[in-house]
């Protein structure tokens, strides 16, 4: 089993609930090894090289022959990617063509981690068989990742807006930034007309895991229960954890982003059949706030 893209906050939360699924420990590929995951084995693997060249994705499945391959590696800051549309499509895109062309010959099944932003946001919702309209590059990237993935017969999960505490420099969820924010007496600028079904990475870890016991082709929407604005979800999440906060309620035009989608409502009754998936609310979400969650 190998796991690419382990040192995000996604990761974190695949390294907390992976010990208790009974699952053999994962090889990670990656450029560095994320401190908490403990002592597991990790190979330098980068994407964006070719597929011939050593540390690629392609290289790595090639010398592991590994039955199961949760890819999650990615270039997936929205700025970065509306910088160099380039490296975004090499690195989302081409290192997964890759892997897949050579998951074809060893029999890899391979889950693509995607995201809701391969949508518009004019939908009233999404669920698993909607069609992608990404208005960005980096949606752009991970729509065409999908069409790869699913001409291939593999899997793709697309997840929201990730929940989850500060993993690294940079690396966080939706919810810690607001926190840090708030306690170094900041007032967060938060959007009043963009909403998400926001989703803590220790509910999306134990989807991906449900994933991995039981894998099946085609695309899951693992998400959150309830659909917040990102304003509701600072108060909500601040009112959770006792902290006085004070927001400045924006709209996206007001700082220029208006392109952005408005509505990613991800539902995903598909992932509720196959997957036993149960969508979460957001006091479930916010668990990793609990002491034991960061032992
Ligand atoms: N965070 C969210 O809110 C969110 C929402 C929806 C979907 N997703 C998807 O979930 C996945 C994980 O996101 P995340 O937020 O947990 O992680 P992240 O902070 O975006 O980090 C990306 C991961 O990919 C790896 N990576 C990036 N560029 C790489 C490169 N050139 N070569 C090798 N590895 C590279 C990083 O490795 P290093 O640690 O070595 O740098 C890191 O482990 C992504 O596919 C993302 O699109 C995230």
């Amino acid at each position: 089993m190998v796991l690419t893209g382990a040192g995000g906050v996604l990761g974190w939360g695949l390294a907390r609930r992976w010990p208790g699924s009974g699952l053999a420990p994962p090889v990670l590929l990656g450029r560095r090894a994320p401190a908490f995951w403990g002592p597991v084995r990790h190979e330098a693997m980068e994407l964006g090289l070719g597929p011939r060249d050593r540390g690629s994705c392609a290289d790595w499945a090639r010398r592991l022959r590994p039955a199961l391959w949760i890819h999650a590696a990615s270039l997936s800051r929205w700025e970065a990617c509306e910088r160099d549309p380039l490296r975004a499509f090499t690195w989302n895109v081409e290192a997964l063509r890759g892997l897949l062309e050579v998951a074809r010959e060893t029999g890899t099944r391979v889950l693509l981690v995607s995201t809701d932003q391969v949508f518009d946001g004019r939908g009233r919702e999404y669920l698993e068989g909607a069609d992608p309209c990404p208005v960005h590059v980096y949606g752009a990237t991970k729509a065409r990742a999908e069409d790869l993935a699913l001409a291939a017969g593999q899997a793709v999960v697309r997840l929201p807006l990730l929940l989850g505490p500060s993993v690294a420099p940079g690396r966080r969820g939706a919810d810690a930034a607001v926190v840090e924010a708030v306690r170094s007496g900041r007032r967060p600028r938060l959007f009043v007309d963009e909403w998400r079904t926001p989703l803590g990475v220790l509910r999306a870890a134990e989807g991906l895991l449900g994933w991995l016991a039981d894998p099946q082709p085609g695309v899951f929407h693992l998400a959150g229960a309830e659909a917040l604005s990102r304003l509701e979800l600072g108060e909500k999440v601040c009112r959770r954890l006792g902290l006085r906060a004070s927001f400045e309620a924006l709209r996206r035009a007001d700082a220029g982003m208006e392109q952005r989608p408005a509505r990613l409502i991800l539902r995903g009754p598909r992932a509720v059949r196959l997957l036993r998936w149960k969508p979460p609310d957001l006091r479930q979400s916010l668990a990793h706030w609990e002491s034991r969650s960061h032992d």
